[in-house]
């Protein structure tokens, strides 16, 4: 049983078109539409519908963010390296103004040092990192709970 408010824009940024060819250590060697497809299956099964988009353009994936209010109802935001220090996007997430998880696939406070600073906390809900796609699933199980669609 879907509602009406169940829509969760997935958002992907920088570097993550070529996810296949990151470091399978650390980012476990699948492509973006294989983890695409996974987290469309778990949303499927939460009563989710999860919508896409991925860009290497820091001012695109603002402009995106600008129009998530009309597209969506919740987000899930992975923007790479950008995480770390764009007050640009930041600033977008701000005016979105949906209920936003931010997901890691890597532990990024147990990396480089740089890595552990967010300039999104405090705008998204919580932070969900280290877990590989798996955590993408717990950020849609949260989401569901906000919407309400949960089962
Ligand atoms: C990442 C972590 C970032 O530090 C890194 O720059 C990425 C991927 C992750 O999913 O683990 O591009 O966001």
């Amino acid at each position: 049983m879907t509602t009406s408010h169940n829509r969760v824009a997935v958002l992907h940024g920088v570097n993550f078109d070529v996810l296949e060819r990151r470091d399978p250590e650390t980012y476990g060697g699948l492509s973006l539409l294989e983890l695409e497809t996974r987290i469309g299956r778990w949303a499927h099964e939460l009563g989710l519908e999860a919508i896409f988009f991925q860009t290497n353009a820091e001012g695109e994936f603002c402009e995106y963010l600008h129009r998530v209010p009309e597209l969506a109802d919740s987000a899930i935001v992975n923007a790479g390296a950008w995480t770390h220090y764009s007050r640009a996007i930041a600033d977008a997430l701000a005016i979105a103004a949906v209920p936003t998880v931010e997901v890691h696939l890597s532990d990024v406070d147990s990396r480089d040092e740089w890595r552990r600073l967010s300039v999104f906390d405090g705008l998204v809900l919580t932070k969900i990192a280290g877990k590989g796609p798996d955590g993408y699933r717990d950020a849609l199980e949260l989401l569901a709970g906000e919407l309400g669609t949960a089962a």
